[in-house]
C-alpha cells in the first residue's frame, strides 16, 4: 500500500479556540497506480484529506503510513523532504507564476530544492512532451488555454520525480474537453505507475477514475471500486 490512513481524527479551532472536528476516524487505504476520485459536499473535508496525505497538515490521533513509513511521526524537515521528492499538487486554480515562462514554472521546485540549480534542458523537455506541451516552453501563462495552464501545472508537480498527484478540484475551472485532457494525461500518467488522489465534485469527471469515495462529515461514506482489467484490486 502507498497510502494507509487508520483511524485519523483532526480538529480546528474555532475563534472562541473551541475544537471543531473535521476527520472522523477517518481510514483509507491506496495502492500504488491507484486513480482516486474524491467527492462530498463543500466543507465534508476533502481539503483537509489531502492536505494530511500530502504531510502539508498535521492529525490529532490515528496513523497515517506512506509506503510503509509513519510519516506522522516524522519531524517537519523529514516530511517536507518526503513531500519534494514524492508527491505532487495541482489546484484548481493552477497556481502559476504569471511573469515566469512555461519552462521557469516548471523548474521552480527543482531550483527550490538544489540550491537554485535548473533542471536540464531534457528534463523539461521530457516533461513538456509527457504533458502534450511541446513547444511551448517560452510561452508564458497568459498566452496559454486554461488546459494548458494545468498541464502545466501537472508538470511542475511531476519535476521532482512525485509518484503521489494529490490534485484539488483540478478541472473545476476548465471547460469540458479542457477537462478531458487533463482526465487523460491522468489516466496516461496512473498507467506510469502514479498514484492519483483527485477531488472532484462533478460525476463525469470521477467517472473516469478507477475509484469513487464519496465523504460526509469528515468520514468516508461510500467507497466504489471499478473492476480493473487486470481484476486484482
Ligand atoms: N485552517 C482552518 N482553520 C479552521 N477551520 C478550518 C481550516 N481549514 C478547514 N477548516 C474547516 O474544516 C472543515 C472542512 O474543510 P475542508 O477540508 O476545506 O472541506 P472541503 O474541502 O471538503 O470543502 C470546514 O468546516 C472548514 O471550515
Ligand atoms: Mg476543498
Amino acid at each position: 500500500m502507498l497510502i494507509e490512513l487508520t483511524e485519523i481524527d483532526k480538529s480546528y479551532r474555532d475563534r472562541q479556540g473551541q475544537p471543531v472536528s473535521v476527520l472522523k476516524q477517518l481510514s483509507l487505504q491506496v495502492e500504488q497506480g491507484a486513480f482516486v476520485a474524491l467527492a462530498g459536499a463543500s466543507g465534508c473535508g476533502k481539503s483537509t484529506l489531502l492536505n494530511i496525505l500530502g504531510c502539508l497538515d498535521r492529525f490529532d490521533g490515528g496513523e497515517y503510513r506512506f509506503d510503509g513509513e509513519n510519516v506522522g511521526a516524522w519531524s517537519e524537515g523529514q516530511r517536507a523532504d518526503l513531500r519534494n521528492r514524492r508527491i505532487g499538487f495541482v489546484f484548481q486554480a493552477f497556481h502559476l507564476l504569471p511573469f515566469l515562462a512555461v519552462e521557469a514554472n516548471i523548474a521552480l521546485p527543482f531550483m527550490y530544492n538544489h540550491h537554485g540549480q535548473r533542471p536540464s534542458h531534457e528534463h523539461i523537455e521530457s516533461l513538456l512532451k509527457s504533458v502534450d506541451l511541446e513547444g511551448m516552453s517560452k510561452r508564458y501563462p497568459g498566452e496559454l488555454s486554461g488546459g494548458q495552464m494545468q498541464r502545466v501545472a501537472i508538470a511542475r508537480a511531476l519535476v521532482l520525480g512525485a509518484d503521489l498527484i494529490l490534485a484539488d478540484e483540478p478541472t473545476g475551472n476548465l471547460d469540458s474537453a479542457a477537462a478531458q485532457g487533463v482526465l487523460d494525461l491522468f489516466e496516461l500518467l496512473v498507467k506510469q505507475g502514479k498514484t492519483i488522489v483527485m477531488v472532484t465534485h462533478d460525476p463525469a469527471i470521477s467517472a473516469r477514475a478507477d475509484r469513487q469515495i464519496k465523504m460526509d462529515g469528515g468520514q468516508i461514506v461510500s467507497d466504489d471500486h471499478r473492476e480493473s482489467v487486470g481484476g486484482a484490486q
